[in-house]
């Protein structure tokens, strides 16, 4: 399903395997999953998951033609990256539901989906707005929503029933929605925004648009029982992260449809590390997009940074047609499958990373199948946490985001 490899880490096996044998009793907690552990448990919470399915069949009835998922942060990175893993960043080209998101306050962007919106209904579609918020009360998540809610309003006299709320059970909005008849649906007490994508906040959008729930929970099941050891790859590759001291951490995706999960985990280890004057920058880079826009830097820049490859299979084979006069332009691509050049490339860029002694690590995925994307969530929030550890911070909080927060309510008030 999934492999690591870090024999090109810089690090020798015995100071990676002494550093993560400090990390015992933190992988007792999330064996545990109490407290803000519990997000380490969810991929097995079978009651949670069932109330999911339920709103999920119940919603399927409405047969929405547009979901429209409004959040921010860990309320939405979660979805859209297994959505574009699995289902394609172009999923809403040839397909049903389509799927819009609302996160930022940004009219023209709002515009757009407003607009959809307003066709699927002029149409007699039908569309599902899920808001989707742990506090209830995130500034541009309730803007949107408001505006939303107002489309949906002006089109559908019973618009509560195309209304699903995910919210902490009991915030503000969980009872104004309860008041309204809105669907709702519980972020689990303990669980914070971003390790939330194996609570409703992920589930149900993601079951709306077909993706096998089973799977992608079995496959972040399994990969928990590998991490609760600390030979496990979440023990290992905190320990490589934290002993490599680069300021920078890279996740190289050397495939299109998964940038979104290279972001997702870019907030996981920024707003979960980034503290007390600590923490890892991370980067996302696309293979082989960003070999013709980064790979100058990263092979003869400074030597600040700490790459994970992630590579995987694709799902189709295209071959380079035979035509003998252009093989004077680039020569042996003729007749090559696509996947072959790309894993020259890699290949390629692995040997030069290795030259240039720019450490490295490994992860390959058999597929971008729901297992796997699991197993790769649940590695890298297990690992976050473990990371956390050795750095000596609190991985749950966000105490700095408050300092904008605060002025951004005092500019809002006048
Ligand atoms: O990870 C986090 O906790 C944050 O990124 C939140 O998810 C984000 O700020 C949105 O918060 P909320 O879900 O309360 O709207």
């Amino acid at each position: 399903m999934i492999v690591f490899k870090y024999g090109n880490s810089l690090i020798p096996k015995s100071k990676a395997f002494s550093t993560a044998k400090r990390l015992d009793s933190e992988i007792k907690k999330l064996r545990e999953g109490k407290d803000e552990y519990a997000f380490a448990k969810l991929p097995i919470d079978t009651s949670s998951f069932r109330i999911v399915q339920a709103a999920v069949s119940m919603k399927k009835k409405l047969h929405p033609q547009l979901i429209v998922v409004v959040g921010i942060g860990g309320s939405n990175l979660g979805t859209i990256a297994v959505q574009e893993a699995l289902l394609g960043k172009n999923w809403n080209l040839h397909n049903s539901p389509r799927i819009l998101y609302a996160d930022t306050v940004d009219p023209d962007a709002l515009k757009v989906i407003i607009e959809e919106m307003q066709n699927c209904l002029r149409q007699g579609h039908q569309i599902l707005l899920n808001v989707v918020t742990k506090s209830g009360s995130t500034t541009e998540t309730i803007a949107n929503f408001e505006v939303l809610l107002n489309v949906l309003k002006r089109h559908r006299k019973d618009a509560e029933k195309y209304v699903v709320v995910t919210t902490d059970k009991h915030s503000k909005l969980w009872n104004l929605a309860v008041k309204n008849n809105f669907s709702v649906l519980e972020v689990p007490a303990n669980v914070g925004g971003r390790y939330s994508v194996f609570s409703a906040v992920g589930l149900f959008p993601l079951g709306m648009l077909g993706v096998d729930l089973n799977a992608l929970l079995a496959g972040a099941a399994w990969m928990r029982e590998q991490c609760l050891d600390v030979k496990g790859p979440a023990a290992i590759s905190a320990s490589l992260l934290y002993n490599n001291k680069k300021s920078i951490h890279d996740t190289f995706l050397f495939a299109t449809d998964l940038e979104s999960l290279g972001k997702w985990y870019r907030q996981l280890l920024a707003e979960s590390c980034g503290k007390d004057g600590k923490g890892i920058t991370p980067t996302v880079s696309i293979g082989s997009t960003d070999l013709h826009s980064m790979a100058q830097l990263d092979l003869d820049g400074p030597t600040d940074k700490f790459t994970n490859f992630v590579f995987t299979h694709f799902n189709n084979e295209i071959k380079v047609p035979y035509y003998p006069e252009y093989n004077a332009l680039v020569p042996d691509l003729q007749k090559k499958e696509l996947n072959h050049i790309m894993h020259a490339i890699l290949h390629g860029v692995k040997a030069a990373y290795k030259k240039g002694k720019r450490p490295f690590t490994e992860t390959r995925l058999d597929g971008k199948n729901a297992r796997a994307i699991g197993a790769f969530m649940q590695l890298k929030m297990m690992e976050t946490i473990l990371l956390a550890k050795l750095l000596d911070v609190n991985p749950f909080d966000q105490p700095a985001v408050e300092h904008y927060k605060k002025e951004m309510r005092r500019v809002l008030s006048k």
